[in-house]
């Protein structure tokens, strides 16, 4: 099965990231055929500074590296580093009608966050479309709030393979319900556009002091508490240490535990589920032409696999 997922390189990546798609790109890579990549061109609607756009996109690849993504499993590349993208997406433009754009969601609410309305945005599902089809996806694993943009790559493909004949493989999403959406500091969704993230490299200071400001209400210590529809509960169960599990949550509910200390359990379980992944990191970084050799090697294997589909799409509509 082909495996696909992409990550926008617009600044670092956080525990939201981690539960919400990175977690399964890891144990998907075994036993599957899996294409991860960093989505430099989907970051320029966000990221305007060369130097530090380069920056992120080397932060995203030594992050995926030290967290688990093994290269000899999986192929690890630079959504840039494949030109083939940009023309399959200006295909696939001229079969998506401007109402399916209209509607989606994540534009409007990026819109609404400050972001200017350009055409980039506004197209930025189509690419994210070219993405997925250039591969042969059969499932695409990612948080909920990319269910939207799963659907009309789906739809465009439809479209196309009703135009010019059978081109495309429809893809699945692959969303886990349990981590479909990691809460913020502040209960909101986890996202770096919020300000509201705990990173999965923060240093571990900066995570307890992140820890100590998530929101809660006011339950006093003895109170019974409800685990199910607690936030600061849910993030802990997500990090949790397998044999801590039933008994803190069996005290929460039995009332006798402050949210104060359930912060700093949070913060300890957080700081040693990356702690040999904060150690591979160092290696990485200390080492970028490696990091090098990973993405030319994945670039080609990437290039050579979407160049079949390309070539498929263009004899199609008449461009060959
Ligand atoms: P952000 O909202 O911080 O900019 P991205 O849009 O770059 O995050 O998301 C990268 C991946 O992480 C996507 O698959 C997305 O669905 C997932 N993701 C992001 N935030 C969360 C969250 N709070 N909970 C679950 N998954 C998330
Ligand atoms: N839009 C995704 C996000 O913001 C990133 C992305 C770009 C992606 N292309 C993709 C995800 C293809 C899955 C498949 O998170």
């Amino acid at each position: 099965m082909r495996v696909l997922s992409g990550i926008q390189p617009s600044g670092a990546l956080h525990i939201g990231n981690y539960c919400g798609a990175i977690r399964q790109y890891i144990a998907l890579q075994e036993g599957n055929d899996a294409f991860y990549f960093v989505a430099n061109y989907h970051a320029l609607t966000s990221v305007r500074d060369a130097e530090l756009l380069r920056r992120y996109v080397f932060d995203v690849l030594v992050d995926l590296l030290s967290l688990g993504i093994d290269p000899e499993h999986a192929t690890l590349f630079v959504q840039s580093d494949v030109h083939e993208t940009t023309e399959l997406a200006w295909l696939l433009t001229s079969v998506t009608p401007m109402g399916w754009l209209e509607k989606c969601v994540s534009y409007k609410d990026k819109v609404q966050q400050g972001l200017p309305a350009e055409h980039g945005l506004f197209a930025y599902p189509v690419l994210q479309a070219a993405d997925i089809l250039l591969y042969d996806a059969d499932v695409v694993p990612v948080g909920q709030d990319q269910k939207q943009h799963l659907e009309i790559t789906r739809d465009i493909a439809e479209r196309f393979n009703h135009v010019y004949g059978d081109v495309f493989r429809l893809p699945k999403p692959y969303i886990l319900d349990q981590v479909a959406v990691v809460p913020g500091i502040d209960g909101r969704k986890m996202s770096k556009s919020y300000q509201n993230t705990i990173e999965i490299f923060d240093e571990p200071a900066v995570i307890r002091k992140k820890c100590k400001k998530i929101v809660t209400d006011s339950t006093p210590v003895e109170a019974p508490k409800n685990p199910d529809t607690c936030p600061l509960f849910g993030l802990y169960k997500l990090f949790a240490p397998a044999g801590d599990l039933a008994e803190v949550e069996r005290r929460y509910r039995e009332g006798g535990m402050g949210y104060g200390e359930m912060k700093t359990r949070l913060a300890d379980a957080i700081i040693e589920h990356f702690a040999v992944a904060r150690e591979r990191r160092a290696e990485w970084v200390a080492h970028p032409t490696r990091v090098a050799e990973v993405r030319a090697a994945a670039a080609e294997r990437a290039r050579r696999s979407a160049r079949i589909v390309l070539d498929r799409a263009r004899v199609a509509c008449g461009m060959d």
